[in-house]
């Protein structure tokens, strides 16, 4: 289903604001230089959801001026730290596509994608700037976040570690944090008051891990081509995520087969580099009992959220966030 924004009139401001967004996206983004405005400008234009941003204009809503010129650099700067991390992250994962077009390092090469993550980050932190120090201090934490999930997942979970709370955990840092973020900027840039801010990036928090969560999900369920992405990604990496943790703990024959596929024989991860490999762990992750455990789990993040949400003002940004959380479990790409 897709996202359900209300009435026609605030429909449009939230319209007119994700369109401010993108042409200050856009400018921030481009230089004199016409490589680097080519290679920066890519993602952006490539498409994408602007989650973040939509969640900094809704969660500004609850604040007294939702219309603040703050707001709309606010919803860009988080945009921009995220972009940023996608260049990057298709580096480390050596993926090809993104936003239903080619990677940065498919289309150019791995160094153009890292200097032009590197500039992404150096626009994004200029930007943050005119938000004052408090601003840039939260962005500065949460991109420490970021980068210690992408560490921690890359490292995997260490010995006596239980794999799905090592799982949770990189979830929350490598993208909760953000979307944690993007409420907090969102509200802290209209004057909302604490209390509000900090139960918004609370409802952040767990709509983000839902958010990738799903995006794991879907990781392994969508059709080549279906999520803009390349499904499988994950395994090729050797990079296990709910529902095969899930799967590999279970007792029917797929998971003994999964678990001979995708663990070593010290049981550690085994990143899969055979495409028929690939192809064989994915059609049994889609028939085990994993998907349906990862689904409900999914449910519960998303149950969280709501009851969250009810404690806060009925309103219309009170029911488009609803509709996010819902969008958020019930997306398929
Ligand atoms: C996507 O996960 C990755 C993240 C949300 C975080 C990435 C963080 C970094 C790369 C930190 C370093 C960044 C800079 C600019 C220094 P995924 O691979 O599971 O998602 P995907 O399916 O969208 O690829
Ligand atoms: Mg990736
Ligand atoms: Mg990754």
């Amino acid at each position: 289903a897709g996202l359900d924004l209300g009435t026609d009139e605030f429909a449009e401001v939230v319209r007119s604001a994700l369109a401010d967004v993108e042409d200050l996206l856009i400018t921030e983004l481009s230089s004199g230089d016409q490589i680097m405005t080519e290679a920066a400008t890519h993602l952006a234009k490539a498409g994408g959801k602007r989650f973040r941003p939509m969640f900094a204009i809704l969660a500004a809503q609850f604040g007294t001026d939702p219309g603040s010129r703050d707001v709309i650099t606010s919803a860009t700067v988080v945009e921009m730290i995220h972009l940023a991390t996608l260049y990057h992250d298709d580096v480390m994962d050596e993926a090809p596509m993104r936003r239903g077009a080619q990677s940065a390092n498919s289309r150019w090469t791995n160094s153009i994608a890292i200097l032009s993550g590197d500039f992404l980050f150096a626009r994004a932190s200029r930007l943050v700037s005119t938000l004052g120090p408090e601003a840039v201090r939260i962005i500065a934490e949460t991109f420490a976040e970021l980068v210690t999930g992408q560490m921690r997942e890359t490292v995997g979970a260490g010995e006596g570690v239980d794999p799905i709370d090592h799982y949770l955990k990189v979830v929350w840092e490598k993208t909760g944090s953000l979307i944690a973020a993007a409420a907090r900027f969102g509200s802290m840039a209209a004057g909302a008051d604490a209390e509000r801010i900090e139960r918004l990036a609370r409802i952040g928090d767990i709509i983000g891990i839902a958010f990738q969560v799903s995006d794991d999900i879907i990781d392994i369920s969508s059709a080549t081509g279906d999520s803009g992405k390349t499904p499988g990604t994950d395994l090729r990496e050797g990079v296990h995520t709910l529902p095969v943790l899930y799967a590999l703990r279970g007792d029917e024959p797929s998971s003994a087969r999964l678990r001979g596929l995708l663990l070593d024989d010290a049981g550690n991860p085994r990143p899969l580099t055979v495409d028929a490999e690939v192809t064989e762990a994915l059609e049994l992750l889609n028939a085990s009992p994993g998907m349906a455990q990862a689904n409900a789990k999914l449910q519960s993040f998303a149950d969280e959220a709501l009851a969250e949400l009810a404690q806060l003002p009925d309103s219309p940004a009170n029911g488009a966030l609803s509709s996010l959380v819902r969008y958020t479990i019930d997306r398929t790409g």
